[in-house]
């Protein structure tokens, strides 16, 4: 008889965050309360004492002041418990020099999660690529707990830290000037000026002022938008 896959929940874009109680690394969280009014990065890894974790860890880490500046929290998850987690970020912190990063102190909650009840909630885990480990999943969580990315990696991949900023400044934009982002879009890009029924609730291009806009066809227009208006508008 062939073998039935147990199906777990995928929350989608626009759904409110799965709710939870956790033990973590930093005490019990309560997530999403814990963190209303800061946009928050909930990644799950494979596993503790593994490589490509550990080289995502200590990027992760040492970045955490660009992500506080952007109001935006991190938390951690792996299936792994509490005295794992804990040994693991201490054989970091105490004997880990790479790509000269060194004495990392990894200071943001890393969630012990055993029973896999957040990992399955969050669809982390995907049995086709592992049944005892979460895959590479990162939720990008607004101020009101509205999932607003979720993106998937395999377990042999690291990712890129600076395309996970890049999320959140292009999110926290689109929210501030009402437009969207176009491919690659760093700050101080042009904008898109969203034409009318695109781009979710953006205002659209009718009702706004037509300035400095370049069209490429009648669906296709963008506006600069200087660097320091997004930063001054998206830093705390
Ligand atoms: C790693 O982080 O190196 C890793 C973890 C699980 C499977 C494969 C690689």
């Amino acid at each position: 008889m062939e073998e039935q896959q147990e199906i777990y929940a995928m929350p989608r874009i626009n759904d409110d965050a799965p709710a939870f109680t956790a033990e973590t690394t930093q005490g019990t969280i309560n997530f999403p309360s814990d963190y209303k009014g800061k946009w928050v990065i909930l990644f799950s890894h494979p596993a503790d004492f593994t490589p490509v974790c550990t080289s995502e860890f200590m990027t992760f880490a040492s970045m955490q002041d660009e992500f506080k500046a952007l109001n935006t929290e991190l938390v951690g998850l792996s299936v792994d418990g509490l005295y794992s987690h804990i040994a693991w970020l201490r054989t970091i912190n105490e004997k880990i020099e790479y790509k000269g990063m060194k004495n990392v102190e990894v200071t943001f909650p890393l969630i012990e999660d055993i029973t896999m009840n957040v990992a399955k909630k969050y669809g982390m885990i995907m049995p086709g690529e592992s049944s005892t480990k979460a895959v590479r999943a990162v939720f990008v969580i607004d101020p009101v707990g509205k999932i607003r990315t979720i993106i998937y990696y395999p377990l042999s991949m690291g990712r890129n830290f600076d395309e996970l900023k890049r999320v959140v400044i292009a999110l926290q934009t689109a929210d501030a000037f009402n437009i969207a982002t176009p491919a690659d879009w760093r700050p101080g890009d042009d904008v898109i000026v969203p034409t009318a029924g695109s781009c979710g609730t953006a205002k659209t291009r009718m009702e706004g002022k037509e300035g400095e806009m370049k069209c490429y066809d009648w669906f296709f227009c963008t506006k600069p938008l200087a660097e320091e208006k997004v930063y001054k508008a998206i830093k705390k």
